[in-house]
């Protein structure tokens, strides 16, 4: 599927695109099969989304029939800063009227690989059969300035056939350990969404857009839904590198 791309013109543009994405895609599977199974991402890019969310956005869905999971988790307590689900149930879920029994977090307290395990069942538990994981309706995910996508990192094994991995990386001052679903669940999805902004990116987004398949470098480039949409919503400054046969 060819991915489409979407040039915001700033990270409020780009994050309200990101939210009526959330409310179109969660109507639709709603109405399809009364549920809506979301993945979020973690780091800064997806905060703006989800205080619109929690506030302009909150009338527009029915929260009882939606299911939040995470792509990716940093083995941390959920309090620590560093919590991808911290950081969401600050900023969105304690903000809106989700049953707690809809948020499927992962215990990223419990290390790597025990968290892993217990999330490979809760996936299972949403399974599309013949998948042994969920069919999501939608998933955000972002990209680092070194290309990795959920924690699927640079030098990272390509061809994996488990649907959640432990991982151990280090990419800023960000927490090493962590727990990721891998481009098996990605590329199973209806929808791939994903968010980035900033100059700092731009180089990096040249490269995974519009130069030669090197998953093992790119990570980003692995992420090609089979049988679903894959929207690139980036900001002006981290589009400045795309040639301009991407632009137009
Ligand atoms: C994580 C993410 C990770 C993130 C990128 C971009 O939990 O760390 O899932 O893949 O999306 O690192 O992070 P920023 O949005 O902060 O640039």
């Amino acid at each position: 599927m060819k991915p489409e791309i979407r040039i915001c013109m700033d990270e409020e543009n780009l994050s309200r695109t990101a939210a009526d994405l959330f409310t179109e895609q969660a109507n639709r599977s709603i109405m399809e099969s009364d549920r809506f199974l979301v993945a979020l991402n973690g780091g800064n890019t997806p905060m703006r989304l989800f205080q619109l969310l929690a506030a302009d956005y909150r009338e527009q869905v029915d929260w009882a029939k939606v299911h939040i999971f995470w792509g990716d988790e940093r083995c941390v307590p959920a309090d620590d800063a560093g919590s991808s689900y911290g950081q969401a149930r600050d900023v969105l879920l304690s903000h809106v009227p989700i049953p707690a029994s809809n948020i499927h977090r992962v215990r990223g307290e419990i290390g790597p690989a025990e968290a892993a395990k217990e999330y490979s069942l809760a996936l299972k538990r949403f399974a599309s059969p013949p998948l042994d994981w969920p069919r999501f309706d939608l998933v955000y995910l972002g990209m680092g300035e070194d290309g990795h996508t959920a924690s699927l990192f640079p030098g990272s094994l390509v061809d994996v056939r488990e649907p959640i991995i432990p991982v151990t990386a280090h990419y800023q001052d960000r927490p090493a350990n962590r727990v990721t679903l891998t481009p098996a669940v990605f590329n199973s999805a209806r929808m791939v969404v994903f968010m980035v902004t900033g100059e700092k990116k731009a180089f990096t987004l040249a490269k995974v857009l519009s130069d030669r398949y090197n998953p093992a470098q790119y990570p980003a480039q692995r992420i090609n839904p089979k049988d679903g949409d894959l929207i690139w919503l980036v900001d002006k400054v981290a589009a400045s590198q795309l040639p301009r046969k991407i632009k137009s």
